[in-house]
Protein backbone atom coordinates (compact mmCIF):
# COMPACT_ATOMS: atom_id res chain seq x y z
CA UNK A 1 0.00 0.00 0.00
CA UNK A 2 1.11 3.58 -0.46
CA UNK A 3 1.13 5.41 2.43
CA UNK A 4 -0.83 8.16 1.94
CA UNK A 5 1.60 11.81 2.11
CA UNK A 6 -0.63 15.27 3.34
CA UNK A 7 -0.37 17.36 -0.01
CA UNK A 8 0.70 20.70 0.05
CA UNK A 9 -1.35 23.39 -1.80
CA UNK A 10 0.87 26.47 -2.88
CA UNK A 11 0.87 28.59 0.42
CA UNK A 12 -0.81 27.13 2.70
CA UNK A 13 -0.40 23.48 4.06
CA UNK A 14 -2.98 21.25 3.34
CA UNK A 15 -3.90 18.46 5.70
CA UNK A 16 -6.14 15.36 4.94
CA UNK A 17 -7.47 12.73 7.53
CA UNK A 18 -7.75 9.48 4.97
CA UNK A 19 -5.86 6.92 6.78
CA UNK A 20 -3.90 6.27 10.45
CA UNK A 21 -0.77 5.48 8.47
CA UNK A 22 -0.30 9.14 7.58
CA UNK A 23 0.44 10.18 10.87
CA UNK A 24 2.96 9.97 13.62
CA UNK A 25 2.06 8.56 17.33
CA UNK A 26 2.54 12.00 18.51
CA UNK A 27 0.35 13.53 16.17
CA UNK A 28 -2.50 10.95 17.19
CA UNK A 29 -2.29 11.56 20.35
CA UNK A 30 -2.91 14.89 20.49
CA UNK A 31 -6.16 14.24 18.44
CA UNK A 32 -7.38 12.12 21.69
CA UNK A 33 -5.81 15.27 24.23
CA UNK A 34 -7.75 17.74 22.11
CA UNK A 35 -10.78 15.53 21.84
CA UNK A 36 -11.19 15.43 25.67
CA UNK A 37 -10.17 19.16 26.50
CA UNK A 38 -13.09 19.92 23.90
CA UNK A 39 -15.17 17.08 25.58
CA UNK A 40 -14.91 18.55 28.63
CA UNK A 41 -15.96 22.03 27.46
CA UNK A 42 -18.56 20.99 25.95
CA UNK A 43 -20.21 19.01 29.37
CA UNK A 44 -19.77 22.01 31.10
CA UNK A 45 -20.97 24.53 28.91
CA UNK A 46 -18.01 26.50 27.37
CA UNK A 47 -17.83 28.04 24.43
CA UNK A 48 -15.73 26.44 21.78
CA UNK A 49 -16.00 27.82 18.52
CA UNK A 50 -12.89 27.11 16.74
CA UNK A 51 -14.64 26.91 13.37
CA UNK A 52 -16.51 29.97 13.90
CA UNK A 53 -18.50 30.71 10.31
CA UNK A 54 -16.80 27.38 8.64
CA UNK A 55 -18.64 24.46 6.84
CA UNK A 56 -18.24 21.26 6.11
CA UNK A 57 -19.60 19.38 3.24
CA UNK A 58 -20.48 15.68 4.35
CA UNK A 59 -21.01 13.75 0.77
CA UNK A 60 -22.58 10.19 1.73
CA UNK A 61 -22.58 7.25 -0.90
CA UNK A 62 -23.52 4.92 1.49
CA UNK A 63 -26.09 5.34 4.58
CA UNK A 64 -24.97 6.32 8.31
CA UNK A 65 -26.66 7.45 11.57
CA UNK A 66 -23.35 7.94 13.68
CA UNK A 67 -21.49 9.38 11.12
CA UNK A 68 -23.62 11.90 9.88
CA UNK A 69 -25.20 13.04 13.34
CA UNK A 70 -21.77 13.28 15.07
CA UNK A 71 -19.93 15.57 12.26
CA UNK A 72 -23.30 17.64 11.97
CA UNK A 73 -23.71 18.23 15.53
CA UNK A 74 -19.55 18.73 15.79
CA UNK A 75 -19.62 21.41 13.59
CA UNK A 76 -21.94 23.35 14.70
CA UNK A 77 -20.52 22.86 18.51
CA UNK A 78 -17.65 24.72 16.82
CA UNK A 79 -19.41 27.34 15.35
CA UNK A 80 -19.08 26.48 12.20
CA UNK A 81 -22.55 24.25 9.42
CA UNK A 82 -22.37 21.12 8.36
CA UNK A 83 -24.09 20.77 4.53
CA UNK A 84 -25.71 17.12 4.23
CA UNK A 85 -24.69 15.88 0.25
CA UNK A 86 -26.67 12.73 -0.56
CA UNK A 87 -24.55 11.16 -3.74
CA UNK A 88 -27.68 10.19 -5.80
CA UNK A 89 -29.09 13.82 -5.31
CA UNK A 90 -26.31 15.51 -6.35
CA UNK A 91 -24.71 16.03 -9.33
CA UNK A 92 -21.97 13.10 -8.48
CA UNK A 93 -24.81 10.40 -8.90
CA UNK A 94 -25.18 11.58 -12.69
CA UNK A 95 -21.60 11.04 -13.31
CA UNK A 96 -19.91 14.79 -12.83
CA UNK A 97 -16.15 14.03 -12.68
CA UNK A 98 -15.09 13.71 -8.61
CA UNK A 99 -12.73 16.30 -9.85
CA UNK A 100 -14.84 18.92 -10.62
CA UNK A 101 -16.62 18.62 -7.43
CA UNK A 102 -13.59 18.83 -5.63
CA UNK A 103 -13.07 22.05 -6.84
CA UNK A 104 -16.18 23.38 -7.32
CA UNK A 105 -16.31 22.66 -3.17
CA UNK A 106 -13.35 23.79 -2.41
CA UNK A 107 -15.06 27.42 -3.36
CA UNK A 108 -17.33 27.22 -0.78
CA UNK A 109 -16.39 25.20 2.01
CA UNK A 110 -13.65 25.01 4.09
CA UNK A 111 -13.80 21.00 4.26
CA UNK A 112 -15.58 17.64 2.94
CA UNK A 113 -16.22 14.73 5.03
CA UNK A 114 -16.83 11.44 2.57
CA UNK A 115 -18.22 8.45 3.14
CA UNK A 116 -17.80 6.45 0.05
CA UNK A 117 -16.81 2.52 -1.86
CA UNK A 118 -12.69 2.80 -2.83
CA UNK A 119 -9.82 4.49 -0.94
CA UNK A 120 -8.67 5.35 -4.28
CA UNK A 121 -12.02 7.73 -4.09
CA UNK A 122 -11.02 9.69 -1.33
CA UNK A 123 -7.55 10.21 -2.32
CA UNK A 124 -8.50 11.82 -5.57
CA UNK A 125 -10.91 14.07 -3.69
CA UNK A 126 -8.35 14.96 -1.52
CA UNK A 127 -6.01 15.78 -4.40
CA UNK A 128 -8.40 18.02 -6.48
CA UNK A 129 -9.68 19.52 -3.25
CA UNK A 130 -7.71 22.97 -1.75
CA UNK A 131 -9.17 21.80 1.77
CA UNK A 132 -9.17 19.36 3.87
CA UNK A 133 -10.59 15.74 3.21
CA UNK A 134 -11.53 13.87 5.99
CA UNK A 135 -12.33 9.53 5.52
CA UNK A 136 -15.96 8.72 6.71
CA UNK A 137 -15.51 5.11 5.83
CA UNK A 138 -14.22 3.46 2.89
CA UNK A 139 -14.25 -0.14 2.19
CA UNK A 140 -10.43 -0.50 3.64
CA UNK A 141 -10.58 2.12 6.66
CA UNK A 142 -12.73 3.95 8.84
CA UNK A 143 -10.07 5.98 10.85
CA UNK A 144 -12.51 8.63 12.61
CA UNK A 145 -14.31 5.37 13.78
CA UNK A 146 -10.97 3.80 15.44
CA UNK A 147 -9.86 6.79 17.06
CA UNK A 148 -13.13 7.08 19.09
CA UNK A 149 -13.05 3.63 19.91
CA UNK A 150 -8.96 4.53 21.50
CA UNK A 151 -10.60 7.36 22.91
CA UNK A 152 -12.98 5.03 24.65
CA UNK A 153 -10.04 2.97 25.34
CA UNK A 154 -8.29 5.59 27.34
CA UNK A 155 -10.83 6.59 29.24
CA UNK A 156 -11.82 2.95 30.74
CA UNK A 157 -8.30 1.93 30.93
CA UNK A 158 -6.36 5.09 31.24
CA UNK A 159 -4.48 4.10 28.29
CA UNK A 160 -3.43 1.55 25.64
CA UNK A 161 -0.05 0.77 26.17
CA UNK A 162 0.78 -3.04 27.35
CA UNK A 163 -2.83 -3.92 26.43
CA UNK A 164 -3.84 -6.78 24.56
CA UNK A 165 -6.65 -6.20 21.72
CA UNK A 166 -8.57 -8.89 20.06
CA UNK A 167 -10.94 -8.44 16.99
CA UNK A 168 -13.26 -11.48 16.16
CA UNK A 169 -14.95 -11.49 12.57
CA UNK A 170 -14.54 -9.88 9.15
CA UNK A 171 -11.36 -8.42 8.04
CA UNK A 172 -12.76 -5.47 6.60
CA UNK A 173 -12.36 -2.13 6.63
CA UNK A 174 -12.45 -1.48 10.69
CA UNK A 175 -9.89 -4.53 11.16
CA UNK A 176 -7.27 -2.92 8.39
CA UNK A 177 -7.87 0.08 10.75
CA UNK A 178 -7.05 -1.55 14.05
CA UNK A 179 -4.17 -3.13 12.29
CA UNK A 180 -2.72 0.65 10.94
CA UNK A 181 -3.26 1.39 14.70
CA UNK A 182 -1.52 -1.02 16.30
CA UNK A 183 1.32 -0.45 14.58
CA UNK A 184 1.59 3.01 14.89
CA UNK A 185 0.77 2.93 18.82
CA UNK A 186 2.22 -0.55 19.76
CA UNK A 187 -0.26 -2.29 21.42
CA UNK A 188 -0.72 -5.96 20.98
CA UNK A 189 -3.82 -6.69 18.31
CA UNK A 190 -4.77 -10.43 17.48
CA UNK A 191 -7.20 -10.92 15.17
CA UNK A 192 -9.71 -14.00 14.26
CA UNK A 193 -10.70 -13.76 11.13
CA UNK A 194 -12.05 -16.96 8.87
CA UNK A 195 -9.84 -18.29 5.92
CA UNK A 196 -11.15 -16.15 2.75
CA UNK A 197 -12.40 -13.17 5.15
CA UNK A 198 -8.87 -11.66 6.13
CA UNK A 199 -7.81 -8.03 6.14
CA UNK A 200 -6.10 -6.48 3.56
CA UNK A 201 -2.63 -8.36 3.26
CA UNK A 202 -1.07 -4.93 1.88
CA UNK A 203 -1.99 -3.21 5.41
CA UNK A 204 -1.04 -6.06 7.29
CA UNK A 205 2.38 -6.24 5.62
CA UNK A 206 2.44 -2.82 5.95
CA UNK A 207 1.60 -2.60 9.92
CA UNK A 208 4.03 -5.86 10.45
CA UNK A 209 7.18 -4.18 8.58
CA UNK A 210 7.07 -1.13 11.19
CA UNK A 211 5.22 -2.57 14.21
CA UNK A 212 6.67 -2.53 17.66
CA UNK A 213 4.28 -5.34 19.24
CA UNK A 214 2.56 -8.72 17.60
CA UNK A 215 -0.25 -8.15 15.33
CA UNK A 216 -1.67 -11.66 15.02
CA UNK A 217 -3.35 -12.94 12.50
CA UNK A 218 -5.58 -16.63 13.34
CA UNK A 219 -8.76 -18.43 12.12
CA UNK A 220 -9.10 -19.44 16.22
CA UNK A 221 -11.42 -16.74 17.90
CA UNK A 222 -10.09 -18.28 21.45
CA UNK A 223 -6.74 -17.72 20.16
CA UNK A 224 -7.57 -13.49 19.76
CA UNK A 225 -9.73 -13.36 22.83
CA UNK A 226 -7.17 -15.31 25.39
CA UNK A 227 -6.17 -12.58 28.02
CA UNK A 228 -7.14 -9.84 25.66
CA UNK A 229 -7.86 -6.88 27.88
CA UNK A 230 -10.14 -4.89 24.77
CA UNK A 231 -12.59 -7.22 22.34
CA UNK A 232 -13.91 -5.47 19.31
CA UNK A 233 -16.36 -6.87 16.24
CA UNK A 234 -18.20 -5.82 13.40
CA UNK A 235 -21.17 -6.78 11.27
CA UNK A 236 -20.10 -10.28 8.81
CA UNK A 237 -21.42 -8.34 5.92
CA UNK A 238 -20.33 -4.47 5.16
CA UNK A 239 -22.46 -1.95 3.14
CA UNK A 240 -21.86 -2.97 -0.14
CA UNK A 241 -21.61 -6.78 0.53
CA UNK A 242 -25.29 -7.22 1.40
CA UNK A 243 -25.55 -9.96 -1.75
CA UNK A 244 -22.76 -11.81 0.24
CA UNK A 245 -25.06 -12.31 3.06
CA UNK A 246 -26.44 -15.57 2.98
CA UNK A 247 -22.85 -17.15 2.23
CA UNK A 248 -20.86 -15.30 5.11
CA UNK A 249 -23.32 -16.17 7.63
CA UNK A 250 -22.32 -19.52 7.44
CA UNK A 251 -18.57 -18.93 6.96
CA UNK A 252 -18.67 -16.07 9.99
CA UNK A 253 -20.87 -19.10 12.23
CA UNK A 254 -18.61 -19.47 15.03
CA UNK A 255 -16.81 -16.04 15.21
CA UNK A 256 -19.48 -14.52 17.38
CA UNK A 257 -18.80 -12.70 20.29
CA UNK A 258 -20.24 -14.63 23.14
CA UNK A 259 -20.59 -14.97 26.76
CA UNK A 260 -18.69 -18.02 26.08
CA UNK A 261 -15.82 -16.94 24.47
CA UNK A 262 -15.32 -13.89 26.65
CA UNK A 263 -14.55 -16.37 29.48
CA UNK A 264 -10.92 -16.28 28.57
CA UNK A 265 -10.50 -13.09 28.36
CA UNK A 266 -9.25 -11.23 31.35
CA UNK A 267 -11.54 -9.93 34.07
CA UNK A 268 -11.42 -6.34 33.74
CA UNK A 269 -11.74 -6.72 29.32
CA UNK A 270 -14.18 -4.16 27.56
CA UNK A 271 -15.93 -5.04 24.57
CA UNK A 272 -16.30 -1.98 21.77
CA UNK A 273 -18.43 -2.46 18.62
CA UNK A 274 -18.63 0.52 16.12
CA UNK A 275 -22.27 0.02 15.70
CA UNK A 276 -24.66 -0.43 14.16
CA UNK A 277 -24.92 -4.23 15.43
CA UNK A 278 -26.44 -7.65 14.32
CA UNK A 279 -27.54 -9.18 17.75
CA UNK A 280 -26.58 -12.68 17.88
CA UNK A 281 -24.88 -12.75 14.72
CA UNK A 282 -21.71 -11.03 15.16
CA UNK A 283 -22.70 -10.34 18.70
CA UNK A 284 -24.80 -11.44 21.57
CA UNK A 285 -27.46 -9.55 23.10
CA UNK A 286 -26.13 -10.10 26.38
CA UNK A 287 -22.26 -8.91 25.67
CA UNK A 288 -23.26 -5.93 23.88
CA UNK A 289 -26.00 -5.42 27.07
CA UNK A 290 -23.57 -6.86 29.45
CA UNK A 291 -21.70 -4.68 32.38
CA UNK A 292 -18.43 -4.45 29.62
CA UNK A 293 -19.78 -3.10 27.07
CA UNK A 294 -18.39 0.38 26.48
CA UNK A 295 -20.41 0.76 23.07
CA UNK A 296 -22.25 4.18 23.74
CA UNK A 297 -19.47 5.75 25.08
CA UNK A 298 -17.69 4.72 21.76
CA UNK A 299 -20.60 5.95 19.95
CA UNK A 300 -20.52 9.50 21.60
CA UNK A 301 -17.00 9.48 21.11
CA UNK A 302 -16.98 9.79 17.86
CA UNK A 303 -18.53 13.46 18.23
CA UNK A 304 -15.85 14.47 20.50
CA UNK A 305 -12.72 13.12 18.42
CA UNK A 306 -14.31 14.17 15.33
CA UNK A 307 -14.55 18.10 16.55
CA UNK A 308 -10.77 17.50 17.46
CA UNK A 309 -9.96 16.25 13.77
CA UNK A 310 -12.11 19.00 12.33
CA UNK A 311 -10.37 21.88 14.96
CA UNK A 312 -7.15 20.30 13.62
CA UNK A 313 -7.13 20.29 9.98
CA UNK A 314 -10.04 23.19 9.60
CA UNK A 315 -8.91 25.44 11.96
CA UNK A 316 -5.76 27.35 13.28
CA UNK A 317 -5.16 24.69 15.86
N1 LIG B 1 -20.12 3.44 13.19
C1 LIG B 1 -20.58 4.18 12.17
O1 LIG B 1 -19.82 4.68 11.33
O2 LIG B 1 -21.92 4.31 12.19
P1 LIG B 1 -22.83 4.88 11.02
O3 LIG B 1 -22.76 3.89 9.88
O4 LIG B 1 -24.21 4.96 11.62
O5 LIG B 1 -22.31 6.21 10.59
N1 LIG C 1 -17.77 -2.46 8.46
C1 LIG C 1 -18.99 -1.71 8.51
C2 LIG C 1 -18.83 -0.53 9.40
C3 LIG C 1 -20.08 0.30 9.56
C4 LIG C 1 -19.87 1.50 10.41
C5 LIG C 1 -19.36 -1.28 7.11
O1 LIG C 1 -18.47 -0.88 6.34
O2 LIG C 1 -20.53 -1.34 6.76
Amino acid sequence: MRPYIACTRGKNMKKDFLALNAFTKDELDNLFKLATELKLKQKNGDKHRLLKGKTLAMIFEKSSTRTRVSFEVGIYQLGGHGLFISSGASQMGRGEPLKDTARTLSRYCDGIMIRTYGQEIVEELAHYSTIPVINGLTDLFHPCQVMADLLTVIEHKGGYAGLKFAWIGDGNNMANTWIEAAAIFGFDLALACPKGYQPDKQVLDWALSRATSRIVLTDDPKVAADGADVLNTDVWASMGMEAEQRARKEAFAGYQLNGQLLKSARPDFVVLHCLPAHRDEEITDEVIEGSNSVVWDEAENRLHIQKAIMAQLMGSR
